[in-house]
């Protein structure tokens, strides 16, 4: 992360914040602001309370995300289909284990920013660390995420994981042994152990597997000295912790990812914080929740659930994004026949029915990351009724925060018999418009 944000500073893709900002509220108002004008990562350098610098948006780009793994012209699906089919087996040795690392400063929770993000938050929360836990029955390590409430008690937090969540089946097998589960908490992760994290696999996949093959191959790992665990080197900042067994606690109300506060619950688990510990220099990561940044996370995963799942069972499929916002996926197809965007649109809601209430499919000539682009192929190349479908016999969502039914889905595409044709203009896609105009701002 830290030579990714140096790489970010030098091609001037960072906003720096010099001035003083207060964690309450105005570090996460700043963020919001920026996201609505700019997908740029946002450098704080005076948080007031901590020396740690922060770190934000750093991963709200979908262009960066596809940087991160390399997707080039491919897509960033379709370019995590590869990562996922080329994964060695199992038996594959990824970890290099190397010393501890000599600059690690060992301090205390207090130290950390102490981010209060959301008006009616309960405090401020830890949102961007990445749990690294292995199965206590087998070993295997799992990457995830679970916001942490700090409670201004340096051996405490409290921490939210949803029952279906890997972390939270880890959980359940230690404490029917009546033991509490060792976690890692990486704050600041090398983002192929963040993208890693992002991504689900099933529960018997190695997660740390998939980062240490984003990265190129192998993981430089070293052994923790509160908890027996392996963890990635450079990382930012490390939290050793335990999970404690058969104790609940209380947890919210928190803004969190589809923009409106869970309540407040007692189901939350009990954080014993061992250790905290850092890199000199060390970045602090915060993510404001149901902000891009989240959003954008979600949805790379979401996203590439639906599309391994398309591509498994229909022909034709070229790229999918989730658009406008979590709920709606769009899917750009080479359209085979007139029954082909019905069957995808099927496809869809049956595969993966909690992740999608909108699908649109459109044809191959269409930029399925710029809506404009998506509705103008909808209401330009065919019948609305007839291209448009209303399903209220699936199940929809039901949880203790959100009910609702019904799914819509919507055929953009144009009849394969049409004679219409997109226009264009020769060599429209290598202009730069800095060498013409000669007023124009520079974004900075
Ligand atoms: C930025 C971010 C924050 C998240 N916060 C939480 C959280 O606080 N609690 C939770 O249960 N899941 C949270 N999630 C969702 C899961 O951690 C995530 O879906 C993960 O991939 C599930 O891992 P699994 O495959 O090991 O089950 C978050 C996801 C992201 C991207």
């Amino acid at each position: 992360m830290h030579e990714y944000v140096s790489d970010l500073l030098a091609r001037g893709d960072l906003y720096v914040v010099e001035r003083e900002v207060d964690p309450e509220y105005e570090l996460a108002a700043v963020v919001s602001q920026s996201q609505k004008q700019s997908d740029k990562a946002i450098l704080f350098n005076n948080v007031r309370g901590s020396t740690f610098p922060v770190v934000a948006n750093l991963y709200g780009s979908f262009s960066r995300m596809a940087e991160m793994v390399n997707a080039e012209d491919m897509g960033l699906h379709p370019r995590w289909q590869q990562i996922f089919e080329t994964l060695p087996p199992h038996s594959f040795d990824y970890v290099n284990e190397v010393p501890h690392p000599a600059d690690f400063h060992e301090g205390s929770l207090a130290e950390l920013p102490s981010i209060t993000w959301r008006e009616k938050d309960a405090g401020p929360y830890i949102t961007a660390g990445v749990f690294l836990a292995n199965d206590p029955e087998n070993g295997t390590p799992n990457l995830s995420f679970a916001r942490c409430m700090m409670l201004g008690d340096d051996s405490k937090m409290h921490c939210c994981i949803d029952a279906p969540h890997d972390l939270a089946k880890y959980q359940a097998k230690a404490e029917a042994k009546g033991e509490s589960l060792e976690v890692a908490i990486l704050i600041g992760a090398p983002p192929p152990v963040f993208l890693a994290a992002v991504a689900s696999l099933p529960i018997e996949e190695d997660e740390l597997h998939l980062a240490a093959h984003i990265a190129g191959g192998s993981l430089d790992m070293y052994q923790c000295k509160h908890i027996d665990m392996l963890v990635p080197a450079n990382t930012e900042i490390l939290i050793e912790a335990t999970i404690r067994a058969n104790e609940r606690c209380e947890d919210g109300p928190f803004g969190e990812f589809l923009g409106y506060y869970c309540e407040k619950n007692t189901e939350a688990f009990v954080l014993d914080v061992k250790s905290v510990s850092w890199r000199s220099d060390a970045y602090y990561h915060g993510l404001l929740c149901g902000s891009r940044e989240d959003l954008t996370a979600i949805a790379v995963s979401w996203g590439n659930r639906i599309y391994r799942d398309l591509v498994n069972t229909l022909p034709g499929i070229l790229d999918v994004t989730i658009n406008p916002t979590l709920f709606g996926s769009i899917i750009r197809i080479d359209k085979q026949n007139e029954e082909h965007p019905q069957q995808v649109i099927d496809a869809v809601f049956r595969l993966n029915p909690l992740y999608n209430r909108m699908c649109i499919v459109v044809d191959k000539d269409i930029d399925i990351h710029n809506l404009e682009n998506v509705w103008w192929s909808f209401l330009t190349r065919g019948d609305l009724d007839s291209r448009t479908h209303v399903f209220s016999d699936l199940d929809g969502v039901d949880d203790s925060n959100y009910s609702f039914n019904g799914y819509l889905g919507i055929d953009a595409t144009m009849p394969l018999d049409s004679s219409l044709e997109q226009s264009t203009t020769p060599g429209e896609m290598n202009i730069n418009l800095n060498d013409y105009f000669n007023n124009m701002k520079q974004d900075n």
